[in-house]
Protein backbone atom coordinates (compact mmCIF):
# COMPACT_ATOMS: atom_id res chain seq x y z
CA UNK A 1 0.00 0.00 0.00
CA UNK A 2 1.31 3.58 -0.86
CA UNK A 3 1.69 6.33 2.01
CA UNK A 4 -0.48 9.40 0.76
CA UNK A 5 1.79 12.35 1.26
CA UNK A 6 0.33 15.59 1.01
CA UNK A 7 1.81 19.36 1.82
CA UNK A 8 -0.28 19.76 4.03
CA UNK A 9 -3.21 17.57 6.24
CA UNK A 10 -6.13 18.91 8.08
CA UNK A 11 -6.92 15.98 10.46
CA UNK A 12 -10.13 15.42 12.13
CA UNK A 13 -12.08 18.29 10.94
CA UNK A 14 -16.22 18.87 10.97
CA UNK A 15 -16.40 19.63 7.62
CA UNK A 16 -19.12 21.52 6.20
CA UNK A 17 -18.20 21.82 2.38
CA UNK A 18 -19.98 24.89 0.76
CA UNK A 19 -22.61 22.62 -1.03
CA UNK A 20 -25.32 22.90 1.95
CA UNK A 21 -25.19 18.94 2.50
CA UNK A 22 -25.03 17.93 6.11
CA UNK A 23 -21.79 18.36 8.00
CA UNK A 24 -19.25 15.14 8.30
CA UNK A 25 -16.01 13.98 9.98
CA UNK A 26 -12.88 14.18 7.84
CA UNK A 27 -9.71 14.95 7.09
CA UNK A 28 -8.10 16.92 3.94
CA UNK A 29 -5.42 16.81 2.14
CA UNK A 30 -3.55 19.59 0.64
CA UNK A 31 -1.10 19.54 -2.21
CA UNK A 32 0.43 22.86 -3.62
CA UNK A 33 -2.76 25.60 -4.02
CA UNK A 34 -5.23 22.53 -4.28
CA UNK A 35 -7.52 20.09 -2.31
CA UNK A 36 -6.15 16.63 -2.96
CA UNK A 37 -8.30 14.45 -0.81
CA UNK A 38 -11.16 14.97 1.18
CA UNK A 39 -12.07 12.01 3.71
CA UNK A 40 -10.61 9.18 5.97
CA UNK A 41 -6.67 10.17 5.43
CA UNK A 42 -5.87 8.59 8.79
CA UNK A 43 -2.41 6.98 6.98
CA UNK A 44 -1.50 9.33 4.99
CA UNK A 45 1.41 11.94 6.28
CA UNK A 46 2.35 15.88 5.70
CA UNK A 47 4.67 18.35 5.58
CA UNK A 48 3.04 20.22 7.84
CA UNK A 49 -0.27 19.20 10.00
CA UNK A 50 -3.23 20.82 11.70
CA UNK A 51 -5.61 19.23 14.19
CA UNK A 52 -8.83 20.69 13.70
CA UNK A 53 -10.54 18.43 16.35
CA UNK A 54 -13.60 20.45 17.54
CA UNK A 55 -13.61 22.57 14.99
CA UNK A 56 -15.27 23.34 11.23
CA UNK A 57 -13.71 23.32 8.19
CA UNK A 58 -15.52 25.17 5.51
CA UNK A 59 -14.62 26.56 2.32
CA UNK A 60 -12.93 30.25 2.95
CA UNK A 61 -15.73 32.96 2.46
CA UNK A 62 -16.20 35.23 -0.20
CA UNK A 63 -17.13 38.73 1.17
CA UNK A 64 -19.33 40.01 -2.09
CA UNK A 65 -19.79 43.15 -1.06
CA UNK A 66 -16.87 45.38 -0.19
CA UNK A 67 -14.93 48.63 -0.70
CA UNK A 68 -11.32 47.02 -1.23
CA UNK A 69 -9.65 48.27 -4.07
CA UNK A 70 -7.26 50.08 -2.17
CA UNK A 71 -6.57 48.16 0.84
CA UNK A 72 -5.40 45.15 -1.26
CA UNK A 73 -2.32 47.60 -1.60
CA UNK A 74 -2.51 49.84 1.58
CA UNK A 75 -2.74 47.03 3.81
CA UNK A 76 -2.01 43.63 1.56
CA UNK A 77 -2.27 41.78 5.06
CA UNK A 78 -5.75 42.60 4.76
CA UNK A 79 -6.61 41.76 8.20
CA UNK A 80 -10.32 42.79 8.53
CA UNK A 81 -11.18 40.42 6.29
CA UNK A 82 -8.35 37.72 6.64
CA UNK A 83 -9.89 37.79 10.95
CA UNK A 84 -13.25 36.68 9.81
CA UNK A 85 -12.16 33.84 7.46
CA UNK A 86 -12.93 35.75 4.43
CA UNK A 87 -10.43 34.06 1.61
CA UNK A 88 -11.81 36.43 -1.32
CA UNK A 89 -13.56 39.84 -1.79
CA UNK A 90 -15.41 41.37 -4.78
CA UNK A 91 -14.25 44.81 -4.76
CA UNK A 92 -15.58 48.06 -7.04
CA UNK A 93 -19.09 48.16 -5.40
CA UNK A 94 -21.82 50.91 -5.43
CA UNK A 95 -20.51 52.42 -8.70
CA UNK A 96 -17.10 53.08 -7.47
CA UNK A 97 -13.96 51.45 -8.82
CA UNK A 98 -10.01 52.40 -8.73
CA UNK A 99 -9.82 51.81 -11.81
CA UNK A 100 -10.17 53.75 -14.57
CA UNK A 101 -8.74 57.20 -13.11
CA UNK A 102 -10.12 60.60 -13.97
CA UNK A 103 -6.65 61.80 -15.04
CA UNK A 104 -5.52 65.39 -14.52
CA UNK A 105 -8.86 65.39 -12.50
CA UNK A 106 -7.69 62.93 -9.66
CA UNK A 107 -6.46 65.58 -7.03
CA UNK A 108 -10.47 66.54 -6.97
CA UNK A 109 -11.92 63.27 -6.02
CA UNK A 110 -16.06 63.90 -5.37
CA UNK A 111 -17.80 61.95 -2.91
CA UNK A 112 -18.31 58.94 -2.98
CA UNK A 113 -15.11 58.33 -4.24
CA UNK A 114 -13.21 59.16 -1.21
CA UNK A 115 -14.15 56.37 0.30
CA UNK A 116 -11.74 54.95 -1.47
CA UNK A 117 -9.36 57.15 -1.07
CA UNK A 118 -9.25 59.92 1.39
CA UNK A 119 -5.60 61.04 1.13
CA UNK A 120 -5.09 61.66 -2.33
CA UNK A 121 -3.42 59.56 -5.09
CA UNK A 122 -4.81 55.91 -5.48
CA UNK A 123 -6.92 57.19 -8.59
CA UNK A 124 -3.84 56.41 -10.39
CA UNK A 125 -4.48 53.24 -12.20
CA UNK A 126 -5.79 54.86 -16.30
CA UNK A 127 -7.05 51.71 -16.94
CA UNK A 128 -8.28 47.79 -15.09
CA UNK A 129 -5.48 46.35 -16.97
CA UNK A 130 -3.00 48.52 -15.31
CA UNK A 131 -5.13 48.05 -11.66
CA UNK A 132 -4.91 44.28 -12.20
CA UNK A 133 -1.15 44.30 -13.18
CA UNK A 134 -0.40 46.12 -10.31
CA UNK A 135 -2.57 44.24 -7.52
CA UNK A 136 -1.04 40.69 -9.41
CA UNK A 137 2.68 42.06 -8.93
CA UNK A 138 1.84 43.48 -5.31
CA UNK A 139 -0.47 40.48 -4.41
CA UNK A 140 -2.25 40.29 -1.54
CA UNK A 141 -2.83 38.06 1.35
CA UNK A 142 -6.11 37.01 0.10
CA UNK A 143 -7.96 36.36 -3.60
CA UNK A 144 -9.59 39.54 -5.09
CA UNK A 145 -12.21 39.50 -8.41
CA UNK A 146 -13.37 43.10 -9.28
CA UNK A 147 -16.04 45.15 -10.89
CA UNK A 148 -15.62 48.30 -12.44
CA UNK A 149 -17.64 51.33 -11.61
CA UNK A 150 -19.71 53.09 -13.60
CA UNK A 151 -19.82 56.24 -11.30
CA UNK A 152 -15.73 56.65 -11.23
CA UNK A 153 -16.16 56.42 -15.40
CA UNK A 154 -18.73 59.41 -15.23
CA UNK A 155 -16.27 61.23 -12.86
CA UNK A 156 -13.25 60.16 -15.37
CA UNK A 157 -15.54 61.55 -18.54
CA UNK A 158 -17.80 64.13 -18.00
CA UNK A 159 -17.24 67.60 -17.30
CA UNK A 160 -20.75 68.16 -15.35
CA UNK A 161 -22.30 65.44 -13.26
CA UNK A 162 -25.64 66.60 -12.88
CA UNK A 163 -26.97 65.58 -16.52
CA UNK A 164 -27.10 62.27 -18.43
CA UNK A 165 -24.14 61.34 -20.36
CA UNK A 166 -23.93 62.23 -24.19
CA UNK A 167 -23.80 59.97 -26.43
CA UNK A 168 -19.40 60.69 -26.45
CA UNK A 169 -19.65 60.44 -23.25
CA UNK A 170 -21.71 56.92 -23.01
CA UNK A 171 -19.47 55.51 -26.20
CA UNK A 172 -15.96 56.70 -24.08
CA UNK A 173 -17.65 54.84 -21.10
CA UNK A 174 -18.72 51.59 -22.66
CA UNK A 175 -14.95 51.49 -24.48
CA UNK A 176 -13.44 51.75 -20.51
CA UNK A 177 -16.19 48.96 -19.97
CA UNK A 178 -14.93 46.75 -22.60
CA UNK A 179 -11.55 47.23 -21.72
CA UNK A 180 -12.03 46.32 -17.82
CA UNK A 181 -14.15 43.14 -19.43
CA UNK A 182 -11.61 42.26 -21.63
CA UNK A 183 -8.72 42.52 -18.57
CA UNK A 184 -10.31 40.25 -16.43
CA UNK A 185 -12.74 42.22 -14.54
CA UNK A 186 -15.91 40.18 -13.89
CA UNK A 187 -18.79 42.79 -14.15
CA UNK A 188 -20.02 46.63 -13.72
CA UNK A 189 -21.05 48.18 -10.57
CA UNK A 190 -23.62 51.77 -10.70
CA UNK A 191 -24.09 53.57 -7.41
CA UNK A 192 -27.35 55.84 -8.97
CA UNK A 193 -28.37 56.19 -5.21
CA UNK A 194 -25.27 58.49 -5.04
CA UNK A 195 -25.36 62.19 -6.77
CA UNK A 196 -22.23 61.83 -9.07
CA UNK A 197 -24.36 59.33 -10.74
CA UNK A 198 -28.02 59.49 -10.25
CA UNK A 199 -28.89 61.91 -13.33
CA UNK A 200 -28.29 59.00 -15.39
CA UNK A 201 -31.09 57.66 -16.60
CA UNK A 202 -31.61 54.02 -17.39
CA UNK A 203 -30.72 53.71 -20.74
CA UNK A 204 -27.18 55.33 -20.36
CA UNK A 205 -26.53 52.33 -17.72
CA UNK A 206 -27.47 49.98 -20.27
CA UNK A 207 -25.44 51.63 -22.64
CA UNK A 208 -22.54 51.63 -20.81
CA UNK A 209 -22.90 48.52 -19.50
CA UNK A 210 -23.59 47.04 -22.81
CA UNK A 211 -19.81 45.17 -23.23
CA UNK A 212 -21.58 42.81 -20.26
CA UNK A 213 -23.47 40.85 -22.95
CA UNK A 214 -20.57 39.87 -24.91
CA UNK A 215 -18.24 39.14 -21.76
CA UNK A 216 -20.63 37.75 -19.97
CA UNK A 217 -20.51 40.07 -17.00
CA UNK A 218 -22.66 40.91 -14.06
CA UNK A 219 -24.72 44.52 -13.52
CA UNK A 220 -24.24 44.96 -9.66
CA UNK A 221 -25.95 47.41 -8.54
CA UNK A 222 -26.56 49.82 -5.14
CA UNK A 223 -30.01 50.25 -6.39
CA UNK A 224 -31.35 54.44 -7.42
CA UNK A 225 -33.75 53.54 -4.34
CA UNK A 226 -33.59 51.48 -1.32
CA UNK A 227 -36.90 53.69 0.84
CA UNK A 228 -39.93 54.74 -0.77
CA UNK A 229 -39.19 53.93 -4.00
CA UNK A 230 -37.58 50.43 -3.54
CA UNK A 231 -39.67 48.63 -5.98
CA UNK A 232 -39.53 50.42 -8.65
CA UNK A 233 -35.65 50.47 -8.25
CA UNK A 234 -35.91 46.84 -7.96
CA UNK A 235 -37.60 46.72 -11.36
CA UNK A 236 -35.05 48.92 -12.81
CA UNK A 237 -32.41 47.06 -12.00
CA UNK A 238 -34.51 43.71 -13.60
CA UNK A 239 -35.07 45.84 -16.46
CA UNK A 240 -31.18 46.47 -17.02
CA UNK A 241 -30.39 42.48 -16.65
CA UNK A 242 -33.75 41.80 -19.20
CA UNK A 243 -32.22 43.98 -21.97
CA UNK A 244 -28.32 43.44 -21.84
CA UNK A 245 -29.40 39.42 -20.59
CA UNK A 246 -27.09 39.16 -18.10
CA UNK A 247 -27.28 38.55 -14.21
CA UNK A 248 -28.16 41.12 -11.62
CA UNK A 249 -27.24 41.84 -8.18
CA UNK A 250 -28.76 43.79 -5.77
CA UNK A 251 -26.24 44.80 -3.13
CA UNK A 252 -26.37 45.34 0.86
CA UNK A 253 -30.71 44.63 -0.05
CA UNK A 254 -32.60 46.91 2.97
CA UNK A 255 -35.58 48.96 3.40
CA UNK A 256 -34.80 52.14 4.11
CA UNK A 257 -36.51 54.35 6.83
CA UNK A 258 -39.30 54.04 9.09
CA UNK A 259 -42.26 54.40 6.80
CA UNK A 260 -40.94 51.04 4.89
CA UNK A 261 -39.54 49.11 7.79
CA UNK A 262 -41.62 45.80 7.04
CA UNK A 263 -41.29 45.80 3.33
CA UNK A 264 -39.08 43.32 2.93
CA UNK A 265 -42.06 41.55 2.69
CA UNK A 266 -42.61 42.80 -0.61
CA UNK A 267 -39.10 43.14 -2.06
CA UNK A 268 -38.64 39.81 -1.34
CA UNK A 269 -41.42 38.23 -2.95
CA UNK A 270 -40.68 40.59 -6.32
CA UNK A 271 -37.03 39.54 -6.48
CA UNK A 272 -38.30 36.03 -6.06
CA UNK A 273 -41.43 36.44 -9.05
CA UNK A 274 -38.35 37.77 -10.89
CA UNK A 275 -35.65 35.23 -10.44
CA UNK A 276 -38.33 32.39 -12.26
CA UNK A 277 -37.74 35.16 -15.20
CA UNK A 278 -34.31 35.94 -15.01
CA UNK A 279 -30.96 35.30 -12.90
CA UNK A 280 -31.50 37.88 -9.90
CA UNK A 281 -29.34 37.58 -6.68
CA UNK A 282 -28.40 39.68 -3.26
CA UNK A 283 -26.63 40.60 -0.56
CA UNK A 284 -26.99 41.91 2.51
CA UNK A 285 -24.80 42.61 6.04
CA UNK A 286 -26.28 41.56 9.03
CA UNK A 287 -26.83 45.22 10.69
CA UNK A 288 -29.56 47.50 11.26
CA UNK A 289 -27.61 50.64 10.53
CA UNK A 290 -25.76 51.61 7.54
CA UNK A 291 -22.63 53.58 6.80
CA UNK A 292 -21.32 55.99 3.86
CA UNK A 293 -20.64 59.66 2.84
CA UNK A 294 -22.78 61.91 5.29
CA UNK A 295 -25.57 63.54 3.80
CA UNK A 296 -27.90 65.59 5.13
CA UNK A 297 -30.85 63.90 3.53
CA UNK A 298 -30.32 61.04 5.60
CA UNK A 299 -30.56 62.34 8.90
CA UNK A 300 -34.69 62.25 8.78
CA UNK A 301 -34.42 58.80 8.07
CA UNK A 302 -32.37 57.98 10.77
CA UNK A 303 -32.72 57.36 14.60
CA UNK A 304 -29.36 58.11 15.46
CA UNK A 305 -26.03 58.91 13.64
CA UNK A 306 -22.38 58.69 14.44
CA UNK A 307 -19.65 60.59 12.54
CA UNK A 308 -16.96 57.98 10.93
CA UNK A 309 -14.47 60.39 9.94
CA UNK A 310 -14.23 64.38 8.98
CA UNK A 311 -11.60 65.52 6.58
CA UNK A 312 -12.26 69.13 8.15
CA UNK A 313 -13.15 68.07 11.92
CA UNK A 314 -11.12 64.33 12.59
CA UNK A 315 -11.49 64.99 16.00
CA UNK A 316 -15.63 64.22 15.92
CA UNK A 317 -14.63 60.67 14.62
CA UNK A 318 -16.90 58.10 16.43
CA UNK A 319 -19.46 60.77 18.11
CA UNK A 320 -22.95 60.99 17.67
CA UNK A 321 -24.18 63.47 15.40
CA UNK A 322 -26.47 65.55 18.38
CA UNK A 323 -23.52 65.45 20.40
CA UNK A 324 -21.14 66.86 17.68
CA UNK A 325 -24.26 69.99 17.02
CA UNK A 326 -24.13 70.32 20.72
CA UNK A 327 -20.58 70.82 21.11
CA UNK A 328 -20.13 73.20 18.34
CA UNK A 329 -23.52 74.80 19.41
CA UNK A 330 -25.58 74.76 16.33
CA UNK A 331 -27.93 72.93 14.45
CA UNK A 332 -27.38 69.23 13.09
CA UNK A 333 -28.50 70.95 9.80
CA UNK A 334 -25.44 73.30 10.32
CA UNK A 335 -22.57 70.21 12.02
CA UNK A 336 -22.97 68.54 9.02
CA UNK A 337 -22.15 71.57 6.63
CA UNK A 338 -19.30 72.90 8.76
CA UNK A 339 -17.88 68.69 8.92
CA UNK A 340 -18.16 67.89 5.66
CA UNK A 341 -16.75 66.16 3.57
CA UNK A 342 -17.40 63.41 6.52
CA UNK A 343 -18.59 59.93 7.09
CA UNK A 344 -21.55 58.45 8.97
CA UNK A 345 -23.00 55.42 10.54
CA UNK A 346 -27.06 55.55 10.19
CA UNK A 347 -29.60 53.60 12.50
CA UNK A 348 -32.04 53.16 9.58
CA UNK A 349 -33.11 49.76 9.17
CA UNK A 350 -35.34 47.53 11.04
CA UNK A 351 -34.47 43.90 12.73
CA UNK A 352 -37.09 42.33 11.49
CA UNK A 353 -36.32 43.21 7.52
CA UNK A 354 -32.59 42.24 8.66
CA UNK A 355 -33.66 39.00 9.83
CA UNK A 356 -35.63 38.55 7.20
CA UNK A 357 -33.08 39.31 3.77
CA UNK A 358 -30.63 37.49 6.02
CA UNK A 359 -32.78 34.14 6.40
CA UNK A 360 -34.07 34.34 2.13
CA UNK A 361 -33.00 31.39 0.54
CA UNK A 362 -31.16 33.28 -2.01
CA UNK A 363 -28.83 35.94 -0.24
CA UNK A 364 -25.23 35.74 -0.29
CA UNK A 365 -23.21 38.04 2.77
CA UNK A 366 -21.51 41.16 2.22
CA UNK A 367 -19.99 43.18 4.46
CA UNK A 368 -19.90 47.14 2.59
CA UNK A 369 -16.95 47.43 4.89
CA UNK A 370 -15.46 50.73 4.68
CA UNK A 371 -11.53 50.25 5.16
CA UNK A 372 -10.40 53.77 5.16
CA UNK A 373 -13.00 55.65 7.63
CA UNK A 374 -10.93 57.03 11.12
CA UNK A 375 -14.16 54.82 12.99
CA UNK A 376 -15.40 52.68 11.12
CA UNK A 377 -18.94 50.84 11.06
CA UNK A 378 -18.23 47.48 12.92
CA UNK A 379 -19.47 45.58 9.43
CA UNK A 380 -15.78 45.78 8.10
CA UNK A 381 -14.48 43.59 10.76
CA UNK A 382 -17.54 41.46 11.98
CA UNK A 383 -20.24 40.58 9.33
CA UNK A 384 -18.97 36.75 8.77
CA UNK A 385 -18.82 35.93 12.37
CA UNK A 386 -21.58 37.96 13.43
CA UNK A 387 -23.69 35.77 11.12
CA UNK A 388 -22.72 32.82 12.17
CA UNK A 389 -22.33 33.16 15.68
CA UNK A 390 -25.24 35.47 16.47
CA UNK A 391 -27.50 35.00 13.85
CA UNK A 392 -27.21 31.41 13.08
CA UNK A 393 -25.63 29.96 16.77
CA UNK A 394 -27.82 32.14 19.17
CA UNK A 395 -30.71 33.49 17.10
CA UNK A 396 -31.14 30.29 14.91
CA UNK A 397 -32.15 32.04 11.77
CA UNK A 398 -31.05 29.13 9.94
CA UNK A 399 -28.54 26.34 10.15
CA UNK A 400 -24.69 26.22 10.05
CA UNK A 401 -24.85 24.31 6.64
CA UNK A 402 -26.96 27.36 5.36
CA UNK A 403 -24.65 29.87 6.86
CA UNK A 404 -21.72 28.63 5.41
CA UNK A 405 -23.61 28.09 1.82
CA UNK A 406 -24.37 32.02 1.70
CA UNK A 407 -21.04 32.66 2.16
CA UNK A 408 -19.14 30.19 0.01
CA UNK A 409 -20.78 27.99 -2.29
CA UNK A 410 -23.54 30.29 -3.49
CA UNK A 411 -21.52 33.48 -3.93
CA UNK A 412 -19.07 31.26 -5.91
CA UNK A 413 -21.81 30.38 -7.91
CA UNK A 414 -23.44 33.32 -8.75
CA UNK A 415 -20.29 35.42 -9.04
CA UNK A 416 -18.78 32.45 -11.47
CA UNK A 417 -15.75 31.89 -9.10
CA UNK A 418 -14.89 28.36 -10.53
CA UNK A 419 -12.87 26.48 -8.33
CA UNK A 420 -13.93 28.39 -5.38
CA UNK A 421 -16.81 27.93 -2.55
CA UNK A 422 -16.69 24.17 -2.50
CA UNK A 423 -14.45 21.40 -0.52
CA UNK A 424 -13.79 19.57 -2.75
CA UNK A 425 -10.73 17.32 -4.60
CA UNK A 426 -9.63 19.37 -7.40
CA UNK A 427 -10.73 23.03 -5.84
CA UNK A 428 -8.38 25.57 -4.60
CA UNK A 429 -7.79 24.93 -0.83
CA UNK A 430 -8.99 28.10 0.65
CA UNK A 431 -9.96 26.96 3.91
CA UNK A 432 -11.66 28.39 7.15
CA UNK A 433 -11.50 26.80 10.07
CA UNK A 434 -13.24 27.84 12.73
CA UNK A 435 -15.07 26.68 16.48
CA UNK A 436 -18.78 26.67 15.75
CA UNK A 437 -19.60 27.30 19.45
CA UNK A 438 -17.39 30.26 20.27
CA UNK A 439 -17.58 32.52 16.90
CA UNK A 440 -18.93 35.65 17.33
CA UNK A 441 -18.44 39.27 16.15
CA UNK A 442 -16.50 41.50 18.96
CA UNK A 443 -16.21 45.05 16.69
CA UNK A 444 -19.60 46.94 17.90
CA UNK A 445 -19.86 50.80 17.55
CA UNK A 446 -17.98 51.76 20.24
CA UNK A 447 -15.05 49.81 19.55
CA UNK A 448 -15.61 48.76 16.23
CA UNK A 449 -11.85 47.30 15.41
CA UNK A 450 -11.60 44.77 17.18
CA UNK A 451 -11.13 41.35 15.53
CA UNK A 452 -13.61 38.52 15.69
CA UNK A 453 -13.14 35.19 17.98
CA UNK A 454 -13.47 31.55 16.69
CA UNK A 455 -11.84 31.85 13.29
CA UNK A 456 -8.36 29.97 14.23
CA UNK A 457 -6.97 29.61 10.80
CA UNK A 458 -7.37 31.00 7.43
CA UNK A 459 -6.13 29.14 4.16
CA UNK A 460 -5.41 30.95 0.74
CA UNK A 461 -4.14 28.96 -2.24
CA UNK A 462 -2.89 26.18 0.10
CA UNK A 463 -1.12 28.50 2.47
CA UNK A 464 -1.81 29.84 6.07
CA UNK A 465 -2.37 33.19 5.86
CA UNK A 466 -3.99 33.43 9.47
CA UNK A 467 -3.35 31.37 12.51
CA UNK A 468 -3.04 31.63 16.47
CA UNK A 469 -5.12 34.79 16.07
CA UNK A 470 -2.48 36.48 13.59
CA UNK A 471 -1.96 37.39 10.08
CA UNK A 472 1.51 34.92 8.98
CA UNK A 473 2.61 37.40 6.55
CA UNK A 474 1.90 35.00 3.60
CA UNK A 475 0.40 36.66 0.36
CA UNK A 476 -1.05 34.22 -1.57
CA UNK A 477 -4.14 36.05 -2.67
CA UNK A 478 -4.89 36.24 -6.88
CA UNK A 479 -7.23 38.28 -8.59
CA UNK A 480 -9.37 36.16 -9.93
CA UNK A 481 -10.48 37.14 -13.81
CA UNK A 482 -13.91 36.55 -15.64
CA UNK A 483 -13.00 33.35 -17.29
CA UNK A 484 -15.56 33.85 -20.37
CA UNK A 485 -13.31 36.55 -21.22
CA UNK A 486 -10.80 33.61 -22.76
CA UNK A 487 -13.93 32.48 -25.01
CA UNK A 488 -13.72 35.66 -26.73
ZN1 LIG B 1 -23.62 50.83 -1.60
CU1 LIG C 1 -20.98 49.43 -0.87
Amino acid sequence: MTIQHYDLLIRNATIINGTRTPRFQGDIGVRGDKIADIGDLRNAQADREIDATGHVAAPGFIDVHTHDDRMLFSDPAMTPKVSQGVTTVIAGNCGISLAHSPGPRAGVITPPLDLLDNDGGWFRFPSFGAYREALSATPAAINAACLVGHTTFRVAVMDKLERPATKAEIAKMQAMARESMASGAIGVSTGTAYPPAASAPTEEIIEVCRPLTEFGGLYVTHMRNEDDQVIESIEETCAIGRSLNVPVVISHHKTVGIRNHGRSAETLALIEQRMREQPVCLDCYPYIASSTVLRYDRLAQSSRVIITWSKPHPEFSGIDLDEVARRLNMSEAQAVEKIKPAGAIYFMLDEKDVQRILAFDETMIGSDGLPHDAKPHPRLWGTFPRVLGHYCRDLKLFSLETAVYKMTGLPAKKFGLSGRGVLQSGSYADITLFDAALVIDAADFKNSTTPAKGIDTVIVNGQPVWAQGKATGARPGRVLLNERRTAH
